[in-house]
């Protein structure tokens, strides 16, 4: 049997996601494992949330509650979320798990035994009223350059000058908006890069048919101005992993974090480990190529942004550490999602967060918009006008209506059974013909993780059904002929059943619904048309479903583009 891992980037832990993060990982990692399961895979399909970082602390801060509270209560929030979207992870673990402080400590070791970490010091601007080090991005103040009033550490956003922190004129703290700030010696661990950029290069060189967004931006950061920086990997934080090597103090680092994006990626393995103790299964055959993984295929998905780590970064981490890791085979990255002619922004609550489109409707219905407008080749839009259109014609209209249709129809003139008698001939082989053809395009946009394409030939598959149904005309045919209308709708019950194997990935509830309706649990891929079209005999009982999508009404999105403008406190 093939195995198949597949990550998802993991979430951060401060606050609800929108449907923009949605679509960049989660939700297109979720279809490739269902897909895959449905066709026979083993696979471990793995998350969790990012729980370490400033943003974490500030945001418990905020909300007036020691951080592992807040990541705990907001972890329990975004797992419930994830749940109502029918994301399908094995494993749903946190970062700040013991199997991660583990797994992070142990390679900071092996990092640091083969040379490949260096103790580097630096000024950095401490805060006394916050009783901490500020990183750049916290300290505002005047720039130097531009003479603009809130120019942050790090970059001015007025000149886009880059800044270093000492620069900034009459500094304050973003945290509390002291100016009681001092510029503080301190030391951090650096992973050298650097001395990784040939092998990185090389490993990047012999992948296969990786997306251009991918290796042109892994490029870019290899060989761009200066090339691969080595890279800070410790943090003066209360907050995160304690610096360690493996179970050992590390001399100098005491009171220090290591920084998040350091021990991000590592959650890929370890939330496998907290899937293996919870569920006593052996991890390693998942992620050491001595101990089985050799043959299995990994697969990541991520937003552009988080690239950069995962391409070097993380790779640096596993191949520094001269351990066989298995690294990534596939890594399928995507654009941004825009919202309604601007960006989703989470400070200004302007977009749908996963809760409030849960709220107005079921996952079904964003799934279906998301992955059939998933930016993939370019960013893309949200606009209230597209997500009716396409769930009232394509939910509703296609294939909503095409399961109501037949299943009423042969209610009204054979009952809630499968009808016996007729023969099929030449507009249903046609039809064979037709879904043969689109069910091997279909199958090769699924494999290539070529989602729009997927989504445009389920459609098509969906369509062609129509079309057929509006051709053989089974209740003009009744009036003459009720033998070969039985055989055209028997034809089109078991095409109701299809339609639910192969649209699970993209709309599982839908799906079950209809396999629910047509009294069946053989949900099995199909291996030819034909006897795909013949699993459910003459005399199987069915049920008319409940509506399975309704029509967006013009008042409906109405209030919902103004509900979701932007006032999100
Ligand atoms: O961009 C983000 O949302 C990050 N929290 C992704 C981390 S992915 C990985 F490194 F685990
Ligand atoms: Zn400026």
């Amino acid at each position: 049997m093939p195995r198949t891992l597949i990550t998802s980037a993991i979430p951060y832990i401060n606050g609800i996601k929108h449907l923009g993060n949605l679509i960049g990982s989660q939700l297109p990692a979720d279809l490739h494992a269902r897909y895959l399961r449905a066709r026979g895979h083993e696979v471990m399909f793995i998350c969790a949330t990012d729980e370490h970082g400033t943003p974490a602390e500030l945001a418990a801060a905020k909300a007036g509650k020691p951080v592992a509270d807040y990541c705990a209560e907001m972890w329990q929030v975004q797992k419930d979320l994830a749940d109502g979207f029918r994301l399908s992870f094995d494993h749903f673990g946190r970062s700040s798990s013991a199997q991660n402080h583990r797994l992070t400590q142990h390679f900071a070791a092996r990092l640091d035994a083969a040379g490949l970490i260096e103790e580097r010091s630096s000024r950095q601007v401490y805060s006394n009223a916050d009783g901490r080090f500020l990183p750049d991005r916290y300290i505002e103040g005047i720039c130097p350059n531009c003479g603009f009033e809130d120019a942050r550490g790090d970059q001015c956003d007025n000149c886009t000058k880059q800044l270093d922190p000492t620069d900034l004129i009459e500094p304050r703290s973003t945290i509390s908006g002291s100016t009681d700030l001092e510029v503080r010696e301190t030391k951090h661990l650096y992973l050298k890069q650097s001395q990784l950029k040939d092998r990185l290069d090389a490993w990047i060189d012999s992948q296969d048919g990786w997306p251009v967004l991918t290796t042109s931006i892994a490029k870019k950061w290899l060989h761009d101005g200066d090339g691969l920086q080595d890279r800070g990997i410790t943090r003066d934080l209360d907050w995160g992993i304690p610096v360690q090597k493996g179970d050992e103090p590390w001399p100098g680092m005491e009171g220090k974090v290591f920084y998040v994006w350091f021990d991000a990626p590592i959650e890929y393995i370890a939330g496998t480990a907290e899937w293996a103790d919870a569920n006593g299964g052996d991890w390693e055959r998942w992620w050491r190529t001595d101990k089985g993984a050799e043959d299995v295929r990994y697969v990541q998905f991520m937003g552009k942004d988080n690239v950069p780590f995962h391409t070097l970064s993380f790779p640096a981490t596993l191949l520094g550490s001269g351990e066989p890791w298995k690294t990534v085979d596939y890594l399928k990255s995507f654009n941004y999602l825009n919202y309604d002619g601007g960006q989703f922004s989470t400070s200004r609550g302007r977009g749908v967060f996963m809760d409030q489109a849960l709220d107005i409707l079921p996952a079904d219905y964003w799934r279906w918009w998301l992955l059939s407008h998933v930016p993939e080749s370019s960013d893309t839009e949200f606009t209230w006008e597209n997500f009716q259109a396409s769930v009232n014609k394509d939910l509703a209209d296609v294939l909503g209506n095409f399961v109501s249709r037949v299943t009423k129809f042969c209610r009204a003139k054979f009952g809630e059974v499968v009808p016996e008698g007729g023969t099929w001939g030449a507009p249903e082989a046609a039809l064979i013909e037709t879904l043969t053809t689109r069910l091997a395009a279909y199958e090769r946009h699924m494999d290539a993780i070529e989602i729009r394409k997927a989504a445009q030939e389920l459609r098509a598959i969906w369509v062609a059904g129509n079309e057929y149904l509006q051709e053989a005309a089974p209740w003009t045919v009744h009036k003459t002929d009720p033998q070969q209308a039985a055989a055209q709708i028997r034809l089109a019950l078991n095409l109701i059943r299809l339609y639910a194997v192969l649209s699970q990935p993209f709309i599982p509830d839908a799906s079950a619904a209809m396999l629910a309706a047509m009294d069946t649990q053989d949900d099995s891929w199909p291996e030819g048309i034909e006897a795909a079209l013949n699993v459910l005999p003459a005399g199987h009982g069915f049920a008319v479903p409940e509506v399975l999508f309704a029509k967006i009404t013009d008042d409906q999105r109405e209030e919902w583009a103004a509900r979701f403008a932007g006032t999100r406190s």
